[in-house]
């Protein structure tokens, strides 16, 4: 049997953070070889905020070569640039075509966004649901490894497979969003989602003084404004992250303690900050080594995005036939 088909996409918009890697780059690097998996970087998804060309191109190599370093590898999977692999362009147009206005005003990441940007908001980033979907079912993919924050987006996704398979035949199929175990980490500040604008990461390239530094003024569970005072370690962030890098026994024994209050709050973060070194050190390592060499991440990524644009096309083929197209 042939294995089912994985894929994801993740912005360049600067390092890599542990919010990336625990929501989905992790499960990239794990279940590569179970799935023929396809990855690639989201560049025209990016340009719907970013408008500084110099930080795209800067940001499209580290992005690359964070995500090699945390163990995706070109030879057991697919990796790619979007803007390489045109295909899902064009599918974006046909989708377009048969996704509801309705469906896209109803999108959250879309309407936080307006109210954030405060400016009115471009037509790409309107479509930008769209552009995802047709990323996904260009490849027929099963499985999407993505933060939660992605769910609504998946959905969308799965109605547009719906209303075009209805519409022209059984073409694709219902793309499944496959969840990282670890909640989804807040910013340190405790406030919103972890994100390279808000300043509020630990990247995957911290050393390990500034993931001590970033770590001692995090928020914790408010309830602990003394050391006496007990906590609730599913009230605190700073738990949520030892839930994604230290072994279980560990996090059994910060929980009891927390409760009792038997450790204090800088204690806690000062062990989280050793394993979050430790862990980081050979990836950091890996990314600063792979970033020296611009020339061979973009051949790695050109390699990957011819193998991804065959795959692309066969799909884009057979929705032509189904459209009534003449193929190019
Ligand atoms: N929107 C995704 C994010 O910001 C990135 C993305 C674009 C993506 N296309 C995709 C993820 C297709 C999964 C599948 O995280
Ligand atoms: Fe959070 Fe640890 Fe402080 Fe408990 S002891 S509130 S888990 S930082």
């Amino acid at each position: 049997m042939s294995k089912k088909i994985m894929l994801s996409g993740v912005q360049p918009s600067g390092d890599l953070h542990i919010g990336n890697y625990l929501g989905a780059i992790r499960n990239w690097a794990r279940y590569q070889e179970e799935y023929a998996s396809f990855f690639f970087i989201a560049y025209y998804h990016a340009i719907t905020e970013i408008k500084d060309p110099q930080l795209m191109r800067e940001a499209t190599c580290h992005v690359a070569a964070d995500v090699l370093a945390c163990g995706v590898d070109p030879e057991k999977c697919t990796f790619f640039v979007q803007s390489h692999a045109r295909t899902s362009l064009e599918l974006c147009w046909v989708l377009s075509c048969v996704t509801s206005m309705g469906d896209l005003e109803r999108m959250t990441q879309y309407k936080d966004k307006a109210r954030q940007l405060n400016i009115p908001v471009n037509a790409g980033l309107f479509l930008y649901p769209v552009l995802q979907a047709a990323d996904i079912l260009a490849f027929k993919t099963h499985v999407v490894p993505v933060g939660d924050d992605q769910c609504q987006h998946l959905e969308l996704a799965r109605e547009i497979v719906r209303r075009f398979n209805t519409a022209y035949g059984e073409t694709f199929p219902e793309p499944q969003q496959l969840l990282s175990e670890v909640p989804r980490l807040l910013g340190l500040d405790g406030d919103s989602k972890m994100s390279k604008s808000k300043g509020n990461t630990i990247s995957l390239i911290d050393d390990p003084e500034s993931i001590k530094a970033k770590l001692k003024p995090a928020k914790t569970d408010v309830h602990r404004q003394r050391r006496s005072d007990p906590g609730d370690p599913s009230q605190c962030n700073v738990y949520t992250i030892h839930q994604g890098f230290s072994d279980p026994a560990t996090c059994a024994q910060v929980d009891r303690d927390c409760r009792a209050a038997a450790i204090g709050c800088i204690d806690c973060k000062m062990m989280l900050a050793d394993k979050l070194a430790a862990t980081l050190a050979p990836i950091r390592e890996r990314s600063r080594e792979l970033r020296r060499h611009p020339d061979q991440l973009r051949e790695i990524l050109r390699q990957g995005s011819a193998r991804a644009t065959l795959t692309a096309e066969t799909t884009m083929n057979e929705v032509r036939d189904k459209l009534g197209l003449f193929h190019p």
